[in-house]
């Protein structure tokens, strides 16, 4: 049986149990989470114990990248299922709000570039500057050599990279491949939203995306793809808030697919719950 994960709540706590390990000249790997995890956060962890001596799991709802109409107060939160999934790993992270935002806090990161392109922020004004300001926290808290973050956020993967090396962080950005059910729809805590008939057709964004694929790999041009698979999308019962082709690393928009290399993102909504995906070409 591996070992149960140590927690800690307070910074000093947190340095105290990363200090022997920096010391010794332990690689450590963060994966930051907000909890609920799923199978795709455990990918995260897997792929860091490939590559470091130590892991650390944060767990942090974190209210600053959630809008006053979104869905901070019915977030999942598991946390005691969280640890025993977490067994084997060195240390979970699990500030209470006031530790990570005490009375006074004034700072923000706002990142630019990836994060203005018109996507989740389009959607989600507020959003990454909540992540990039948490994310830039956790970082200087807990100096990873490495840290985990999924593909499945394509935008906060491309957000949070560009940020590690404005600030110059000396930490290693890895990106993990998305982890899918059988049926393809991507892994989220999100998805426990989902009522039967929901779950039954959310499928539908990522047969479109790879229907996407296919055809612009077959030459078809980009914008009439683009609108009949987002009709495809719509027919399965979503409301779609965006399905765009962009620049894989600069989510700059593109016009061909030579301009690229090209990332197919997607967010839809389906009855109470709004789902993201994303796809290389
Ligand atoms: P959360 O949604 O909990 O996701 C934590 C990490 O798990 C992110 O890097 C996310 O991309 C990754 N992840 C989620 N579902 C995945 C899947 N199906 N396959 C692969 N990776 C997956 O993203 C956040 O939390 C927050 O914004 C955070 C970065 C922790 C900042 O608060």
């Amino acid at each position: 049986m591996a070992h149960p994960a140590r927690v800690v709540r307070t910074v000093p706590a947190l340095r105290r149990a990363l200090a022997p390990w920096r010391r010794a000249g332990e690689r450590i790997a963060l994966i930051p989470t907000m909890g609920a995890l799923h199978a795709g956060h455990l990918a995260l962890a897997r792929a860091a114990r490939r590559r470091a001596r130590r892991l650390v799991v944060s767990i942090f709802v974190n209210p600053t990248q959630f809008a006053p109409q979104e869905d901070l107060a019915s977030y999942p939160r598991t946390f005691e299922r969280d640890l025993a999934a977490l067994a084997g790993v060195d240390l979970v992270w699990a500030p209470a709000v006031a530790e990570m935002y005490p009375d006074g806090f004034a700072t923000r990161v706002v990142p630019q570039g990836a994060a203005s392109a018109g996507l989740e922020d389009k959607f989600r004004p507020h959003f990454f500057a909540g992540v990039a300001t948490v994310v830039a926290k956790l970082l200087i808290q807990c100096a990873p050599d490495l840290a985990m973050f999924g593909e499945k956020d394509y935008q906060q993967l491309r957000v949070v990279t560009r940020l590690a090396k404005d600030l110059d962080l000396p930490v290693k950005i890895i990106a993990v491949p998305t982890v899918r059910e059988p049926d393809g729809l991507a892994l989220s805590s999100r998805n426990a939203y989902l009522t039967a008939a929901e779950r039954a057709a959310a499928p539908a964004l990522y047969r479109a995306l790879e229907d996407c694929a296919g055809r612009l790999r077959r030459g078809e041009a980009l914008a009439r793809v683009l609108d009949e698979g987002g009709a495809a999308i719509e027919r399965a019962g979503f409301a779609l808030d965006y399905l765009e082709a962009r620049h894989a690393e600069t989510l700059a928009p593109v016009a061909a697919l030579d301009d690229g290399p090209i990332r197919l993102l997607v967010a839809a909504r389906i009855g109470r719950t709004r789902l993201i995906d994303n796809l290389a070409v």
